[in-house]
Order: structure tokens, then C-alpha cells, then sequence
């Protein structure tokens, strides 16, 4: 094949390299618009599985690189005074322009032929006189932008400013330096490369770089600012550009986003960065950019394919590996743009935010890399919760939280679920077997199912409901059993359905109104939850008092069951949902409109309840903190103003769902896909919250309390299958301070032994 590189960076060099490998008979030019040995940027890191694959696909080169790799361990945080040390993290760098040398070398011996100084035009006629045409020439691509459509390039430039320096100070660690300054927070990202040279990204918010001045700044009057702001960690060391022809501020980037739909059109292929970037705050775009490379090359070369096969191959084989990849750089790259949400962490706990900011770093991943910093970390998490009581070193979720006077022994709640499966309200045996199970199974604090406040409140005939002297004997069998069998609390949460009312039980069709006997509907205005649902009456001032005073006498005879807390749900599109949401409330008198109309009628609801509430019982309110709307529904910025306002009027705790509030939603799944909206609720409105959504791992429970992401995290579906998961955690976690029923006792040594067992056996043979 005879086949034009654009671009002679990683991307570039190594498909080159990686091709004529595989078959010495291609015919492959490099065209590189830098003259050899000029490049932007210092070092670039790589992860031991890099060196695997890259050694894999080319010794010759591998050796070359991994002889000059530095390596180092730790990741250090300074922060407010402090320098937190982690170890274990095993990272490799090595200088971007070293790298290129290597690579210029192996390709000029493999054949490949390498122009330097030349600017290519995609419109140039020449091109056309290649089979492929390789656009690897990075994330400004003129060879992909000239027909973007074409790729269906999407493009999301990010937030904060950063600049890429360099520095003769050789750092040991990982360096992360926030400081704070007259202007705000501006941070460093520094690592070593060679013996004698680092990286040293500086970053801040867009707000704090124009505070500065540095957007009116030449590049060395910047570099002055960053060495006078970071000279405790330099050690007299300056700081240096390799991008000194730009002018003014053109050294400070924000970084793009890059994602393209398809990866070739006509002869030209992407690759590398013109394909798809990743956050530098992750470093793996030269990692990308290689892997890719590797693929490109193999499948080009693969017995049997099609070109055309060939390049759909390409693209399915890396699109999985980038996206994985982007989603974690999107997390880091949020987490360094929503600093502000973190600043009022104590050191400890704002190290162990950054290390998992990614979600692809976790409690235990932490725990292999270094148990004793992770202990630490558990102590303090520990301390925090028994108000400096413990000393303990236990995983986060078997830690206790105190809600007013109410003490849940851990972490772990079974989220409401609906079971469809009483006959006018009355929970029966199903009920009372389904509750008490799961409150033998150890989880700190159980929610009942959304239970109504009338029998028009119902979702469906088989809801339970609180509204009578039978459902009231009912509810008490079930609270006292858990309360007499279980260190469970309970908590007894209370809706109406509104609009999303009169339907069938769950299993026999979401939302799906009754084929017969369906009962009037109301919610905040007359629209209906779709086209086959009934058209919902507009609540009227009177309809409000009522429903007002169903949900207070409910709340009274909760008192009388004994439940150790109240939960009101205002999520998930049903009645006071439907006041929240601009999707369904087209009101416009003062319960319509504003964000602050819309939560007038579902605040006073929570008043008179929280009123009727005794003060020293805890009570919350689940909200959706999207609509998976954009800014048609409810943002998450209006999630932190709807749980602010409900703490006023009392709320312990906010319960953070998402949508489910109209049926057009376009939810973004994935393993704690909610768990961000609890983080932001949290920590810009410093409330307490509770995380839901696709969380089933113990480590994922450790890792969100720990990041200070959440106060307690519920688990819905993993529960219907496993009552027992926070027992099982228990015993995974080999942890036996927790109550297990006598009775079960010796079934929880077992499961610790067996499981302890098999742990040793796959340790032994990873080794
Ligand atoms: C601040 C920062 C820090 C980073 N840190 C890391 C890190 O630690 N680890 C990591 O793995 N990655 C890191 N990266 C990302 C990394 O630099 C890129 O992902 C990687 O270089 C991609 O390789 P590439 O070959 O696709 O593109 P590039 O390296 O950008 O190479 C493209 C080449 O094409 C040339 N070119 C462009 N247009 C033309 C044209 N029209 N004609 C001729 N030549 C042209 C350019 O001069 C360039 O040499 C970082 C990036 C930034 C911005
Ligand atoms: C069968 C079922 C019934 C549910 N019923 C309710 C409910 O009554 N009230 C409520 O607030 N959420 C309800 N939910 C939502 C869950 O509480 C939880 O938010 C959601 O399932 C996401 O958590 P998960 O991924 O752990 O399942 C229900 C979920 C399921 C699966």
C-alpha cells in the first residue's frame, strides 16, 4: 500500500513503524510540519500495560523507550499547608521530544521515509495519489476539520485554562500543588520525565486566569507569575516554554474535547488525537494515540479483510477502549473545573477525592497500592463519624451516621421500592417476609415503598398506602419485627402518584393506565404522562389543601407505627414532582414558573409534615436532581437551590435520584450514574445526602463515602436479589462488627472463611 502519515508525532510515527513491521513492501511517507527535533510539550506518562502492548507489537523500540522511562510511586497533594503521600501508584514517563527521536530512528530504519518542514494542505491534489491518507496530525486536524461532516466531529472545549511548562527541579512524586492566592485557586500538575527535567502543568478556572491579568500577559511575564506562585515547590528552579513563539496568551489552552463519529472517509483515516482526545489530567493520549496505531496496523494487515472491513474493524476495536477512557478523562476534567465543591474538605479526605475523581481508581485500588495511607484514610473517616469516639479501621460503609437522634449502624440503605402487591393499601405477608428479610440482612437503614397518602394516590391498585387503622396494625408488625430482629432502622416513605396514577402493577406495564375501573387523576397542570395515560385535573388551591393535610395525617399515624423516619417522595414525576418540573408544571399563578413557584406547593407539604414529625426523628425528601432535559427540565445547579430549600424547611437528608419526571427523558446510564448529582448537592449546598443509582459493589459504597461524594448510598435492585449484600459485604470485607441474627451466625464465619479462602487463592495466582 502506498500511504501518506500527516504528522509525525506518536500517532503518526508508530502506525508507520507498526505497518512496515507487518509488511516491509508498504510504502509509507511521513510529512511533519516541525523541523526534526522541535515539539511542543515536556513528558508524557504511560501505564505498565502501554509498555506491555508497545512491547509486544515492536521490541526493538520498546527496549529503546522503556531504557529511558522514569519511574516513580508516590502522588503528593499540597494543600492548605499540608503534603499528602500516597504510594504504590507505579507511573512511567518519558520526554515527548526522546520519544519522537526514538521512534523518527526506528521508522527511518524500518524504510519509512520522513519529510520534516512540510505543511500539508488536505485540499492538495497530491493526496489523492495515495491509497490512505493517515490524518495522525493531532487534535486541531486540518485533514479532519477540511470535511468534518464527514466524521461527525464533536467538539466540547473545557473550562480551565492550563499551560504546559517545563522545569529542571526533578520531582520524586507525582506532584499535585494547589495554592491559594489573592486572585483564588490555581494548581500545578508536575511530574519528572528524565533525570533532570519535568512537566509542569499550571491550571485554573477561567475566572481566577483573567483575575490574574494573564490573558493581557506575554508569555514570559506569565512564566515570571507561575514561578513566583509556585517557588516553594521549584527549589529556585525556573520554569520553561517550548512554545516561545507564541504570542500573548497564546501558550494557555482549554482543552477540546474531541470525539468523531466515524474514524475514515474516502481515503483519509484518523488516528490518535485528530480521532479522539483525552484530558491531560489522565495522561493518556499518547497511550491512545499508540494503541490505535497498533490496531490500525494489524487489522490493515489481517488475512481476509476488506479494506472497508478492515477500517469498520479499526474503529469497533478502539471506539469501546476510547470512550471507557474519555468517560473517565470527562470525570477527572470535572472534577478539576468543580474544585470549589472540594476546597472545604480536610486534606485527607481532598487527596482521596483527587486520586478517584476518575472513578477508575476505587477504595481497593487504593487499598493494593498502599494499605497503610488507605488505613489512615479509614481512621479518619471513622473519627469524623463518631464524632472522634472511634479509632477504628473499617471500611467507610459500616460506619454509623446520626440523623437528628437517630443512629443508622452503617451506611447502607435498601433504596424505596414498590412491590405492587397489597390489596387496598394494606401491606400482608409478602410485605412483612420482604421487609423483615432485608432487614435481617444487615443494611443500616430500609426504606419502605413509595407509600400513598390516599387511595387516589396510588400508583397502582397494589400500592401500599397510610390512610387507615388496617394498614396502620399492618405497617407496625412489619416496623416492630425489624426493629426487634434487625440494628435496621426504618424509614416510611410517603407519595402520590399525580398524573403517573391509575396504572397497572409494575410487571404488567410501566405507566400503563388500568384496562378497567381507573380512578380520576390530579397533578400540578392537566398534562398527561403520555398520549395512552389520562389527562391529569390542574390541582386547584382546595385540591392543595387536601393532599396538604393527606400527607400530615399520614405522617401522624407513622408515628403511630413506630418509624424511626419519614422520606417525602418528590421525585420520579409523580404529584410534587410534577409541581418541580418546567416539564410538567405549566401553571401560572405562584406555584408555576419560577424555580421558587414551582417548589412552593411541595415545600409547604414538607413543612406541615415536618411539623407534624417528632424534631428529635429524622426526615427526608427525594428529589430528582435531573430531567435528563437540558435546560428544558431541571438542572443539577437547580437540584443544589431544591435541596437547599427543603433543608430550610427541616430535611435531614436529601435523597438524590434523576428523572424519570417525563417519558422523553434521555438518561446517561452507567455503574453510580447518579452519584455526581449527590456529590454536587452535597458539597456546593453542604447538605447531607443519600447517593442511588446503579451502585452494587461494596467498593463502590466505600469509595463514594470516602470522597466525601454522598452519606449514604442506597441499593435498590442488587437488594431484591440479595437481601443479605450488606452481609455479604461484611464477610468479602472480613468485617464482624455488625449485627448478624444469632441464628445466622455460623452461615456469616463460613461465607468470611470461604471467601478469605478464595481471595488467597486468586492473590497466589496473580503472582
Ligand atoms: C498539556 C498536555 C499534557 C499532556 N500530557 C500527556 C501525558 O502525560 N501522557 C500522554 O500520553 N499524553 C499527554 N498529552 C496528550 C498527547 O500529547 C497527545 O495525546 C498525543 O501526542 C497524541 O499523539 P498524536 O500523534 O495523535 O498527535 P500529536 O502528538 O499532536 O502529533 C501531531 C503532529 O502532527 C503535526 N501536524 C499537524 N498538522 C500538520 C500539517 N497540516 N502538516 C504537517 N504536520 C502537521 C504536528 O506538528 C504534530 O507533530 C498531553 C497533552 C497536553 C495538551
Ligand atoms: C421495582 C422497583 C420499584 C421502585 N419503587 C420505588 C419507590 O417506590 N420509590 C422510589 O423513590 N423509588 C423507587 N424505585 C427506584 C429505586 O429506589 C432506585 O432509585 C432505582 O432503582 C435506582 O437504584 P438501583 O440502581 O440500585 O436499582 C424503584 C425501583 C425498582 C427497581
Amino acid at each position: 500500500m502506498k500511504i501518506a502519515c500527516i504528522g509525525g508525532g506518536p500517532a503518526g510515527l508508530y502506525f508507520a513503524i507498526s505497518m512496515k513491521l507487518r509488511d516491509p513492501a508498504h510504502e509509507i511517507e511521513i510529512f511533519e510540519r516541525n523541523a526534526r527535533g522541535v515539539t511542543f510539550g515536556w513528558g508524557v506518562v504511560f501505564s505498565d500495560l502501554t509498555v506491555d502492548n508497545i512491547t509486544r507489537n515492536d521490541p526493538v523500540s520498546a527496549a529503546a523507550i522503556t531504557g529511558e522511562l522514569a519511574h516513580w510511586d508516590d502522588i503528593d497533594v499540597h494543600i492548605k499547608g499540608e503534603t499528602i503521600t500516597s504510594g504504590g501508584h507505579g507511573f512511567i514517563g518519558i520526554g515527548r521530544k526522546r520519544l519522537l527521536e526514538i521512534l523518527q530512528d526506528r521508522a527511518s530504519d524500518l524504510g519509512v521515509a520522513l519529510h520534516f518542514e512540510a505543511e500539508c494542505d488536505p485540499a492538495d491534489a497530491k493526496w489523492q495519489g495515495y491509497d490512505l491518507v493517515i490524518a495522525s496530525d493531532g487534535l486541531n486536524s486540518r485533514f479532519r476539520n477540511a470535511t468534518a461532516e464527514a466524521f461527525g466531529v464533536d467538539t466540547d472545549v473545557r473550562l480551565n485554562k492550563f499551560i504546559w511548562l517545563g522545569t529542571n527541579k526533578a520531582f520524586d512524586a507525582f506532584t499535585f500543588a494547589f495554592e491559594e492566592t489573592e486572585h483564588g485557586w490555581i494548581w500545578a500538575h508536575a511530574y519528572r520525565f528524565a533525570p533532570d527535567c519535568s512537566t509542569f502543568i499550571v491550571e485554573c478556572s477561567e475566572e481566577v486566569w483573567r483575575a490574574f491579568g494573564f490573558a493581557e500577559m506575554e508569555q514570559a511575564e506569565t512564566i515570571a507569575v507561575c514561578e513566583r506562585l509556585f517557588a516553594k515547590y521549584l527549589d529556585g528552579h525556573s520554569l520553561m516554554s517550548n512554545a516561545a513563539h507564541l504570542r500573548g496568551s497564546a501558550a494557555w489552552l482549554n482543552f477540546p474535547r474531541i470525539k468523531c463519529e466515524r474514524w475514515a472517509s474516502g481515503n483519509v483515516i484518523l488516528l490518535g488525537d485528530a480521532a479522539h482526545t483525552a484530558h491531560f489530567s489522565i495522561g493518556s493520549g499518547t497511550k491512545l494515540a499508540l494503541e490505535d496505531a497498533i490496531k490500525l496496523a494489524e487489522v490493515l494487515n489481517r488475512d481476509g479483510l476488506s479494506l472497508a472491513a478492515a477500517l469498520d474493524e479499526y474503529q469497533a476495536e478502539r471506539n469501546l477502549e476510547v470512550l471507557k477512557l474519555q468517560n473517565s478523562a470527562r470525570n477527572s476534567t470535572e472534577w478539576f473545573e468543580a474544585l470549589d465543591r472540594y476546597l472545604h474538605f480536610e486534606p485527607l479526605q481532598f487527596a482521596y477525592s483527587l486520586l478517584t475523581r476518575s472513578q477508575r481508581i476505587s477504595h481497593e485500588n487504593l487499598r493494593l497500592r498502599d494499605r497503610e495511607w488507605l488505613e489512615g484514610v479509614e481512621r479518619w473517616f471513622w473519627k469524623r463519624a463518631t464524632a472522634g469516639q472511634s479509632n477504628k479501621t473499617a471500611p467507610p460503609m459500616f460506619a454509623p451516621l446520626k440523623l437528628r437522634e437517630m443512629e443508622v449502624a452503617n451506611r447502607i440503605t435498601v433504596s424505596p421500592m414498590a412491590m405492587y402487591s397489597a390489596a387496598d393499601g394494606v401491606p400482608n405477608d409478602f410485605h412483612f417476609v420482604h421487609y423483615g428479610e432485608r432487614a435481617l440482612g444487615g443494611a443500616g437503614l430500609l426504606f419502605t415503598e413509595m407509600t400513598c397518602v390516599s387511595p387516589e394516590g396510588r400508583i397502582s391498585p397494589g400500592c401500599t398506602g397510610l390512610w387507615n387503622a388496617e394498614q396502620v396494625a399492618a405497617w407496625t408488625r412489619i416496623v416492630d419485627f425489624v426493629h426487634a430482629n434487625s440494628a435496621a432502622k426504618i424509614c416510611l416513605q410517603l407519595g402520590h402518584s399525580g398524573a403517573k396514577g391509575s396504572t397497572k402493577l409494575g410487571w404488567e406495564g410501566n405507566d400503563v393506565p388500568l384496562d378497567d375501573g381507573n380512578w380520576p387523576v390530579m397533578a400540578a397542570s392537566d398534562v398527561a404522562w403520555s398520549p395512552a395515560n389520562q389527562v391529569p385535573r390542574a390541582m386547584t388551591r382546595a385540591d392543595m389543601d387536601a393532599v396538604r393535610d393527606e400527607f400530615v395525617a399520614a405522617v401522624r399515624l407513622g408515628i403511630d407505627c413506630g418509624f424511626d423516619m419519614v422520606e417525602l417522595h418528590a421525585a420520579h414525576g409523580y404529584l410534587l414532582s410534577s409541581f418541580i418540573t418546567p416539564l410538567q408544571n405549566r401553571r401560572t399563578d405562584e406555584y408555576g414558573g419560577s424555580l421558587e413557584n414551582r417548589l412552593r406547593y411541595p415545600l409547604e407539604v414538607f413543612a406541615a409534615m415536618r411539623a407534624a414529625w417528632p424534631s428529635d426523628k429524622p426526615m427526608s425528601v427525594r428529589i430528582s436532581a435531573t430531567d435528563w432535559a437540558g435546560d428544558d427540565g431541571v438542572t443539577p445547579d437547580e437540584a443544589v437551590e431544591i435541596g437547599e430549600a427543603f433543608a430550610r424547611e427541616g430535611a435531614d437528608l436529601i435523597d438524590v435520584s434523576a428523572g424519570q419526571t417525563w417519558a422523553e427523558q434521555q438518561p446517561v446510564y452507567g455503574r453510580m450514574f447518579q452519584t455526581p448529582f449527590s456529590d454536587k448537592v452535597r458539597n456546593e449546598g453542604r447538605l447531607a445526602t443519600m447517593a442511588v443509582g446503579n451502585i452494587y459493589e461494596p467498593d463502590h459504597a466505600n469509595s463514594i463515602l470516602a470522597a466525601g461524594r454522598a452519606d449514604l448510598v442506597a441499593l435498590a435492585r442488587p437488594h431484591l436479589v440479595d437481601p443479605m449484600w450488606t452481609l455479604r459485604a461484611a464477610a468479602q470485607l472480613d468485617y464482624r462488627d455488625i449485627h448478624i441474627p444469632p441464628q445466622y451466625l455460623n452461615g456469616m464465619s463460613q461465607l468470611a472463611r470461604n471467601l478469605k479462602r478464595e481471595a488467597e487463592m486468586a492473590a497466589a495466582l496473580r503472582a
